[in-house]
């Protein structure tokens, strides 16, 4: 078991979410790590420190200025004896505190005197999520070094308010810890991968944009995947609604040069993967202002240039990574544009898919892809996106290892 001996200190802060936390301590001592639980004054408004201590089997630590406590481990002893310390639910309050280095709490103070990793699980209401001050904080805590798990998408437990927000659930968040605690040796340990995902959004005037049907799904899991097989990823991502995959960076862009400029500032790198919808064209000289509609007039003609090809770009670059993927997302001829393409933009890998309207793969959970190389086109069975993301990572590292036989 990845977690037997594993100690994990739990914070506990103030939501709705709270309740699935009792589930989520009951998960991670069933797979024999221990829980040290730590409960914000909110929090107790929502579960209770008996049900807590009843289900950790540890005496539940709520007050920062208990002399009991303190006695007893001390709040710099809590920050310091655990393997990993995990925020579920983890409020806005709570993340701007952290983001800000504020500790007038035991649970914010704790997270100020550690030196453990710290895996983050929000839950708040979507509008909460998405605010400004909640992005900064987010991408403050990001480039702290903090780990996050969602949060994901779906029905909100208090208003029915539909948005990102809610926690991930609890299996998913033992999941995320165990792939952090795994200190089993990987497969790609010490490379460095870069992928895009996403559409691009190019600008015709400052409210209207040209773009593309993609979700990000695939990209976003093929990130996770070459995380979990131990790489260093920084994914580059357009803008999309599902959430930065948990264990890896994520830079968000807006359009195609953006993304090549990111891209281009991660070289060198081992592996690249290039999974971006990135728009073809964007408009010449997108209007700094919105084009009014006039009584009368014609509609505006758009005059489009191409895009660079970052897949090219990276293919073909003095610091070419030792893998370059590329996708062909075609709806004919799948096998000769997926040959093409391998040679004209300098990939090792083609993953090419027919997305076809009536397929359901553009925006969908499944792909059905065919994997082409200079040695051949390999036919995968249709899966869902995490397990193409799973079985590409594996092909990837196979590759790498074979490449660095002499
Ligand atoms: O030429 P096409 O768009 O079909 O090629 C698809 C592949 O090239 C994908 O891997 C995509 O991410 C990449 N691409 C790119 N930059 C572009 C266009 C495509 O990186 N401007």
């Amino acid at each position: 078991m990845v977690l037997s001996e594993k100690r994990i200190l739990l914070i506990i802060s103030g939501g709705i979410a709270a309740y699935k936390s009792l589930d989520l301590i009951r998960r991670l001592r069933e797979r024999g790590a221990t829980v040290r639980p730590i409960l914000t004054q909110a929090a107790q408004e929502f579960i209770t420190p008996l049900a807590v201590g009843a289900l950790s089997a540890c005496h539940v630590y709520t007050d920062l200025f208990s002399r009991e406590d303190e006695q007893d481990v001390g709040h710099i002893r809590l920050a310091r004896e655990c393997d990993l310390v995990l925020v579920a639910p983890a409020t806005a309050d709570l993340m701007a505190k952290m983001a800000n280095g504020l500790a007038n709490d035991l649970a914010s103070t704790v997270l100020l005197a550690t030196e453990r990793p710290v895996l983050v699980a929000p839950a708040m209401n979507p509008k909460m999520w998405s605010h400004p001050a909640t992005r900064r904080n987010l991408a403050t805590l990001q480039a702290d070094g903090i780990r996050f798990i969602g949060p994901m998408a779906g029905e909100m437990a208090e208003s029915g308010e539909q948005g990102l927000g809610r926690m991930t659930e609890p299996l998913e968040i033992v999941a995320a810890v165990e792939a952090l605690l795994d200190d089993a040796p990987k497969p790609l340990s010490g490379r460095k991968a870069i992928v895009t995902s996403g559409p691009t959004h190019e600008p015709i005037d400052p409210v209207r944009y040209i773009a593309n049907r993609s979700s990000g799904r695939q990209g976003h899991a093929i990130a996770a995947a070459l995380a979990k097989l131990g790489a260093e990823v920084t994914l580059v991502s357009g803008p999309v609604t599902i959430a930065d995959p948990t264990g890896l960076r994520t830079i968000h862009v807006e359009r195609a040069e953006e993304m090549r400029d990111a891209v281009l500032s991660l070289l060198p790198a081992d592996i690249a993967v290039m999974v971006a919808a990135v728009a073809d064209w964007r408009v010449a000289s997108s209007s700094g202002q919105k084009i009014k509609k006039q009584p009368g007039d014609a509609p505006p003609a758009l005059l489009l240039t191409e895009n660079p090809d970052i897949l090219k770009t990276v293919g073909h670059h003095a610091q070419r990574p030792k893998i370059v993927v590329g996708f062909a997302a075609e709806t004919q001829n799948v096998e000769d544009n997926g040959r093409a393409k391998l040679t004209r933009k300098g990939a090792d890998l083609i993953v090419a898919n027919d997305v076809s309207p009536d397929t359901g793969i553009m925006g969908g959970t499944r792909n059905r892809v065919k994997i082409i190389s200079a040695t051949g086109i390999a036919d995968w069975p249709d899966m869902d996106k995490d397990e193409v993301a799973t079985r590409l990572a594996l092909l990837i590292a196979d590759r790498l290892v074979e490449g660095a036989k002499p």
